[in-house]
């Protein structure tokens, strides 16, 4: 049975269900915003844009959750048979994506908010209001910061999948299984 907590040697069910969650919310979301930008002006253009706006929401919310879940619940200690040079990578990765998930749905917002545009959330209620007048600067400092974290968040996920894919068929050790609803090897 996986517990719902996180233990010293593996994750819990609730770090599972919100890693995967939001791994699934980020690929939506990168392939809806690379979409979304390279279309012509057109009703479409502009509901994907709600949408892309309404899931980055979505996954903000989650994102909160996972960090509050894991300031409070242990997190799984690296093997030993790492050097400290690859304890140090894989620390650094994930506060990185830590870091990006962060950044990225607040200049989201505020690229919206700067460019004269009310945020809804799908539609039932507003979120943020919109800079009145507009506020270019805001717009176009909160769109870089979207577009190069965007950037750096496909870096970040190379390395990320580059470690997992060591771990798992070059080192064959629990990191990939950790971190799914399986058991461990030596369980
Ligand atoms: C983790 C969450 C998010 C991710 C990973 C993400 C990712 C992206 C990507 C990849 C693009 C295309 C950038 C490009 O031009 O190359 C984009 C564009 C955009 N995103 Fe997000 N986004 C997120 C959250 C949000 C949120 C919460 C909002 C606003 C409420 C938002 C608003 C926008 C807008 C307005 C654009 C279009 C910018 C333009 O006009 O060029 N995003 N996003
Ligand atoms: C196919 C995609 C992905 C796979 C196979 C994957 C796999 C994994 C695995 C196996 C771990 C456990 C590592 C360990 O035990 O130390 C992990 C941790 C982590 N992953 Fe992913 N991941 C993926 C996508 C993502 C994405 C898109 C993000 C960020 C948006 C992300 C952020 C993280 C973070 C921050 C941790 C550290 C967890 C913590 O200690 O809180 N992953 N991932």
């Amino acid at each position: 049975m996986i517990p719902i907590r996180n233990t010293t040697v593996r994750y819990g069910q609730v770090a599972m269900l919100l890693h995967w969650a939001i791994m699934l919310l980020f690929l939506v979301l990168i392939t809806l915003g690379l979409i979304m930008t390279d279309m012509e002006d057109s009703d479409l253009k502009w509901s994907l844009y709600s949408l892309h706006k309404s899931f980055g929401m979505t996954v903000a919310a989650l994102i909160i959750c996972r960090i509050i879940w894991r300031l409070m619940n242990p997190t799984p200690v690296l093997p030993d048979t790492l050097k400290s040079y690859e304890k140090w990578l894989a620390h650094a990765v994930h506060l990185g994506l830590y870091a990006i998930m962060i950044i990225m749905p607040i200049s989201g917002l505020l690229d919206s908010y700067g460019g004269g545009y009310k945020t809804y959330f799908f539609g039932l209620f507003e979120v943020l209001p919109k800079s009145e007048p507009r506020d270019k600067d805001l717009e176009h400092f909160a769109l870089a910061v979207h577009v190069y974290g965007s950037y750096a968040f496909y870096g970040l996920f190379l390395l990320h999948i580059a470690g997992v894919v060591k771990h798992h068929f070059i080192l064959k050790d629990n990191t990939l299984r950790r971190m799914l609803p399986i058991s461990l090897k030596d369980e």
